[in-house]
């Protein structure tokens, strides 16, 4: 009973009391009003934080892109030991540029965060391709060769991958058919005697149209090129782009279109946010790999209010500004060694968002986002097949105000009537303004300078 009590007042005590001193790269402890002593992990001790800059892996980088990929999730920590088979690749290339064809021992599902791609997926039977704008998803199956055109003459593209591997559980290689300065195509992987049966041509001239010899660059013609990402002329990439088709509305629920996230109705929206997504049971692609995607645009000055997700894992990518985020969980408390009794204690979870970075949210942790400024970020939801969003406050969908006043009474210290009274007073719901009104008031009053002086 009593251990029930403590997490729910906690969470209440986040949305009701004032920001709390954080120090930074530290594990300490700190008082807070309600007497409660909360432990808080920040900076590097935040192990569901992950710094773009720090965390990221680059496995390819010329002067047309860069290819990076994030830090194996279950080495971060053990709590996130369930996401061991999923990596957040990031690409970004310059325009009027093209990724070579490849294939990967994994399946990929892409979004584009900013600019236009021309996505190529080829099959034995044929070839699609797609015009994806930002926001737009598409599933490419494990061992599909494809092509990547950024085909703006003047905006970058810039993608998030999240790969699941097939071979291995962590472990996913790329397989590229042209040699480049930067690896080997992998036909060379092949003996002499099998490439020569198979394309029924002499070594010689199969080095030289595939390989490329040694030396070849000074003569001209057929050039090695750079490395994966190449730069391309106009008329290459209209050719290239002539047969693609843009994602539309009606092919939502289509078996291989792509996903426009963007182009619909969000899920919720008021004046300080709006939130588009779409769930498995909308989406076959989506159903497949089981996850749920998310966009969500915040106003700087809006609080996305505490919730937890009931059964899924939710890789967070900051796209665009900056944010506060809380995650709250719970770690086993280290005791004495004659205590026998397992004890957990609440764990606040801190960081300072900015472009780029990555935060994981585990399954029924809760969590609060403040935008401190203009926010966009893209969210993968994995396992996501009937998760619910429980909201701790607010008008809607909120999972506290469900519970029956004769429950609340010996819930919490006040009586029931008094609980209700407290969760009604947030008349919005989802997004909020991140300044408590009472306290825009009381600066009123004072006259002070808030932008909300009545
Ligand atoms: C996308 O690119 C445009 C133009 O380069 C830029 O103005 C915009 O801020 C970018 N948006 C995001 C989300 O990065
Ligand atoms: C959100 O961040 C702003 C700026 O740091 C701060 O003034 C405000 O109190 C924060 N609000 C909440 C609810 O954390």
């Amino acid at each position: 009973m009593v251990r029930a009590r403590i997490p729910l007042l906690l969470l209440l005590g986040i949305l009701f009391l004032a920001s709390l001193s954080v120090s930074f790269g530290i594990v300490h402890r700190e008082h807070h009003e309600s007497r409660e002593e909360v432990s808080v992990s920040s900076g590097k001790n935040n192990p569901f934080y992950f710094n773009s800059d720090r965390w990221f892996r680059t496995l390819y980088r010329n002067e047309w892109g860069h290819i990076r990929v994030l830090q194996r999730f279950d080495q971060r920590s053990k709590q996130m030991q369930n996401l061991e088979n999923y990596r957040v690749v990031e690409f970004k290339s310059k325009p009027n540029t093209l990724l070579l064809p490849h294939h990967a021992d994994a399946d990929f599902l892409l979004v584009v965060l900013n600019g236009t791609a021309v996505l190529t997926l080829v099959n034995p039977d044929g070839r699609d391709s797609y015009i994806l704008e930002q926001g737009d998803a598409q599933k490419i199956s494990a061992g599909t060769t494809f092509f990547l055109v950024n085909p703006d003459d003047n905006e970058n593209l810039r993608i998030i991958k999240l790969a699941v591997p097939v071979n291995n559980p962590h472990r996913f290689q790329d397989f590229f058919l042209s040699r480049t300065k930067a690896q080997q195509s992998y036909l060379q992987g092949f003996g002499k005697n099998i490439l020569e049966a198979s394309f029924d041509s002499d070594m010689k001239e199969i080095n030289r149209v595939l390989f490329g010899e040694e030396g070849q660059q000074q003569q001209g013609e057929e050039s090695q090129q750079e490395g994966v990402i190449v730069e391309l002329k106009r008329e290459q990439i209209r050719e290239m782009t002539k047969h693609a088709k843009s994602s539309s509305r009606k092919a939502l629920s289509s078996e291989d279109e792509p996903l426009n996230l963007r182009n619909r109705k969000p899920i919720y929206s008021n004046k300080l946010g709006r939130w588009f997504e779409i769930t498995p049971e909308k989406n076959p692609q989506l159903r497949d790999l089981d996850m749920f995607i998310s966009s969500v645009d915040m106003k700087e000055g809006g609080l996305l209010l505490p919730h937890y997700n009931s059964k899924a894992m939710v890789i967070l990518v900051i796209n665009e500004g900056e944010a506060n985020i809380e995650l709250v969980g719970q770690r086993e408390q280290q005791k004495q060694q004659e205590e026998q009794e397992e004890s957990w204690e609440v764990q606040r979870y801190r960081a300072e968002l900015s472009e780029d970075d990555v935060f994981i949210i585990p399954a029924t942790y809760p969590v609060a986002i403040n935008a401190t400024s203009n926010l966009n970020f893209f969210a993968f939801g994995i396992n996501a097949e009937n998760n619910q969003r429980n909201f701790l406050a607010g008008e809607k969908d909120n999972v506290i105000s469900e519970i029956p006043t004769e429950v609340l009474d010996v819930t919490f210290p006040a009586s029931g009537e008094k609980v209700k009274k407290l969760i009604k007073k947030q008349s919005e719901s989802q997004f909020v303004d991140a300044q408590p009104k009472q306290q825009q008031r009381e600066e009123a009053r004072k006259g002070g300078k808030g932008p909300f002086v009545y």
